[in-house]
């Protein structure tokens, strides 16, 4: 270490965690949308294509991703989706407009389509239905067709449709986004949350919940708000829970940072993204408790963050109206795209207590790690890594970690210069360690990891770029990408001293020596 290095102590015991971390907590999300679905995951002769039309270069990254749990079909576009359009016989189904994208949406893939293509790609489905224009029978029908096993309309109309079995879909979001002017049929809260109220009691009796005894409940995710800065946060959420609380089981969040179009914004507003990201999860999580009380509930509700990432929201859109499947929302990740990101991740973690469900939004070529071409290729986005590295290691629990890190001020407060989660499988034995230095200069970091055996570093991976702006692309697929690092020493079997280069990501694995 330098004499000036700034110096940053980390400490956390295997005896005070923060809770288990769900595998759900590494979900993703495809939607209709520019090219999620059509020339992404479903792009029939392109020579990559399965016998469904699924690219299996694509089901690939998506393994590599470990992604347990994918969100479908919207969205703003659930919002107008009737979703008998995407089911029967393919040459029957309707050609219409997308009024949530101004696109053409041609039905070819709908829901049997994404259960078949959920099942290659290894991932469980979560459905939200269409709370905008549709209605309460509408949300039943939809979970008499997918869970069901047989005897009525529907459920024959499936099974005549290929699948004999039902679905048994377990996660469902009622709605998305139902606070925002720009949704389909958007609602106040109380008018939401009524709505909501009943979509949710006749759903499980769809789903043969009349009882308590069933097999299979649906695991509800109500409508929260789309973000922090909306007027209605967080009285939306407090009113609609009022409603739903017992009827419900997740109350969701979305969440999108960006650096902006020009880049025009102090960068230190985008890096405290983690940390704002905490702040909106801390209020949440006050509410659900403030109506557990009120409505004298024992259930837990928990969050989804089912929709988060990064997203220059404030770029132009260059494709005309109405076309089917344009190059929208086709963000190229910068390096320093992929150091909020691996922030965010870190919160998810360390709020892993209450956030059992989160969705990278979204998962191809739309704001999505995995990019295709028409036809050709595919790369990983620079945001690909982070999330890759923790979804396959950083499992069991997380730990809460004590920190004194130095902060920096910025339009939300104040944020950590040293951003970091720790967690502890006890499956493996193994400690992972995600630390992302926003600092413009290198700092050390003292970890202390105490109750956790004599440890050993295993894997020490790193992200740095001399420039922040740095992309992958298909001419250039791995000009950012992690490296391996020299494994730090362990001390006393629990402290390890280690230097972040500035502005960088570092993921540090442990194992107990035997
Ligand atoms: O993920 C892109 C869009 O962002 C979703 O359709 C919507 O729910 C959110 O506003």
């Amino acid at each position: 270490m330098t004499k000036n290095m700034r110096h940053t102590k980390i400490f956390a015991d295997g005896n005070l965690t923060v809770g288990r971390v769900d595998p759900n907590l590494y979900g993703s999300f495809l939607e209709h949308l520019g090219r999620a679905i059509y020339g992404g995951i479903y792009e029939p002769g392109h020579p990559d294509a399965d016998e469904n039309g699924f690219r299996r270069d694509v089901i690939g990254l998506v393994k590599e991703l470990a992604v347990p749990l994918v969100r479908y079909p919207g969205g703003n576009f659930v919002s107008g989706y009737d979703w008998t359009d995407g089911v029967g016989p393919k040459e029957k189904r309707p050609v219409r407009l997308d009024l949530a994208w101004f696109t053409t949406e041609p039905n070819e893939f709908g829901t049997d389509e994404f259960m078949k293509w959920c099942r290659a790609a290894g991932v469980e489905p979560m459905m939200a239905v269409n709370m905008g224009t549709g209605t309460v029978k509408d949300a039943a029908r939809l979970v008499e067709y997918c869970n069901h096993a047989g005897g009525t309309e529907l459920s024959e109309y499936r099974r005549s449709n290929g699948a004999d079995k039902p679905y048994n879909v377990r996660y469902w979001c009622i709605g998305n986004e139902m606070d925002g002017s720009w949704q389909i049929g958007h609602l106040d809260a109380e008018s939401y949350g009524k709505k909501a109220l009943e979509a949710a009691k006749v759903m499980r009796w769809a789903n043969g919940e009349m009882d308590e005894d069933c097999p299979s409940p649906l695991r509800l995710v109500v409508s929260g708000s789309s973000n922090h800065e909306m007027k209605t946060f967080p009285e939306w959420d407090r009113i609609v829970l009022e409603h739903t609380y017992p009827q419900v089981d997740y109350l969701s969040m979305h969440r999108y940072y960006e650096y902006g179009a020009g880049r025009k914004r102090p960068l230190e507003d985008f890096l405290g993204s983690a940390d704002d990201m905490h702040r909106f999860i801390g209020t949440l999580r006050a509410t659900i408790e403030y109506v557990r009380a009120k409505v004298r509930s024992e259930k837990q509700v928990y969050l989804s963050f089912d929709e988060w990432n990064v997203w220059t929201q404030s770029a132009e859109r260059t494709e005309p109206a109405w076309k089917r499947a344009p190059h929208i929302l086709e963000d190229v990740y910068t390096f320093q795209d992929a150091l909020v990101v691996a922030g965010m991740l870190n919160t998810l973690l360390n709020n892993c207590d209450i956030v059992r469900i989160g969705c990278l939004a979204q998962l191809v070529n739309v704001i999505a790690p995995i990019m295709t071409k028409n036809g050709g290729g595919t790369f990983r986005q620079t945001t690909f890594y982070p999330f890759r590295a923790l979804s396959n290691n950083a499992r069991g629990v997380a730990l809460r970690t004590i920190s004194d890190s130095a902060r920096f001020e910025n339009m939300y407060g104040t944020a950590r210069c040293l951003n970091e989660a720790v967690t502890y499988d006890p499956a493996t034995g193994e400690v992972c360690v995600s630390l992302v230095n926003y600092g413009q200069e290198a700092c050390e970091a003292e970890l202390e990891l105490r109750s956790l055996g004599n440890l050993k570093a295993t894997e020490r991976t790193e992200m740095t770029s001399s420039d922040l702006f740095a992309v992958n692309g298909f001419d250039c697929p791995e000009n950012v990408v992690p490296h391996e690092g020299e494994l730090p020493r362990v001390k006393d079997g629990s402290k390890a001293k280690i230097v972040l280069p500035a502005m960088s990501w570092t993921f540090l694995k442990f194992s107990r020596i035997a």
